[in-house]
């Protein structure tokens, strides 16, 4: 049981503040803008809370950043890097190019080759304790997913307790959990995003997940 801090009010941080509730944990949601949280306030029965970015992200224990990915710098700053300090922070986000069309389905990233979010994200916050999830499926699948077989997320981060901490909840969640170490696995994890959303954007199918298979 923990206090959960999510910076953001797309759908993943609505379906992942739903999901901790569910498995248990207190939710507060952060965002510029409370009135868009309303809706999702009442659906939890008043059992969520929302506030300010500063306001969830100092509730949190944990914190979850889900901010669209070139905006998430700012969310951020205005989170206060302070509340940040000696903390997991999970990250969700993709760093998505959103000047550019997907080519032939295939999105473009603001990073490049040998960097990645997470770790620009980690050198803003050196002392949050930043682990990647949950960025490589879409948001209906990110809790309790419901494919046949247990599908597999990618996590990484530079703190081992803290990718612990976090392969806890994802467990906890539905998933089967693949670490994959430090935060230079970042990339190739941010990767899977543009791989994931290959079938959507070609043929409109979105309804899938990676499953690692194993001898
Ligand atoms: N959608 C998915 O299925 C999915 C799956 C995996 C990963 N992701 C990643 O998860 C993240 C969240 O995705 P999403 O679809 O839920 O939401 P989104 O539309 O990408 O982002 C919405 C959030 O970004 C914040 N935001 C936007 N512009 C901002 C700015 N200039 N300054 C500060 N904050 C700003 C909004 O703040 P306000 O609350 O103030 O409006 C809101 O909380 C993204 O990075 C995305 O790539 C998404």
């Amino acid at each position: 049981m923990a206090r959960i801090g999510i910076i953001g009010s797309g759908v993943v941080a609505r379906t992942l503040g739903s999901g901790f509730l569910e498995h248990g944990h207190e939710v507060t949601l952060g965002t510029r803008d409370v009135a868009q949280l309303e809706q999702w306030r009442q659906e939890t029965g008043g059992r969520g809370q929302v506030g300010s970015f500063a306001d969830a992200a100092a509730f949190g224990e944990i914190v979850v950043l889900a901010t669209k990915g070139a905006a998430t710098k700012a969310a951020m700053g205005l989170a206060g890097i302070a509340n940040l300090t000696g903390k997991t922070v999970i990250d969700t986000t993709n760093p998505i190019d959103d000047t550019q069309s997907p080519r032939d389905g295939v999105l473009s990233f603001y990073t490049e080759a040998g960097d990645s979010q997470l770790e620009r994200l980690q050198a803003l916050a050196p002392a949050a304790r930043m682990v990647k999830a949950f960025s490589c499926v879409g948001a209906p699948f990110m809790v309790n997913p419901p494919f046949s077989e247990k599908p597999t997320m990618f996590i990484c981060g530079n703190d081992e307790a803290a990718r612990r901490q976090v392969a806890g909840i994802v467990a906890q969640f539905g998933w089967e959990v693949e670490d994959a170490g430090s935060a230079a696995a970042a990339g190739a994890i941010e990767a899977l995003c543009i791989l994931w959303c290959i079938p959507g954007f070609r043929e409109n199918r979105w309804t899938h997940a990676f499953r690692m298979v194993k001898l």
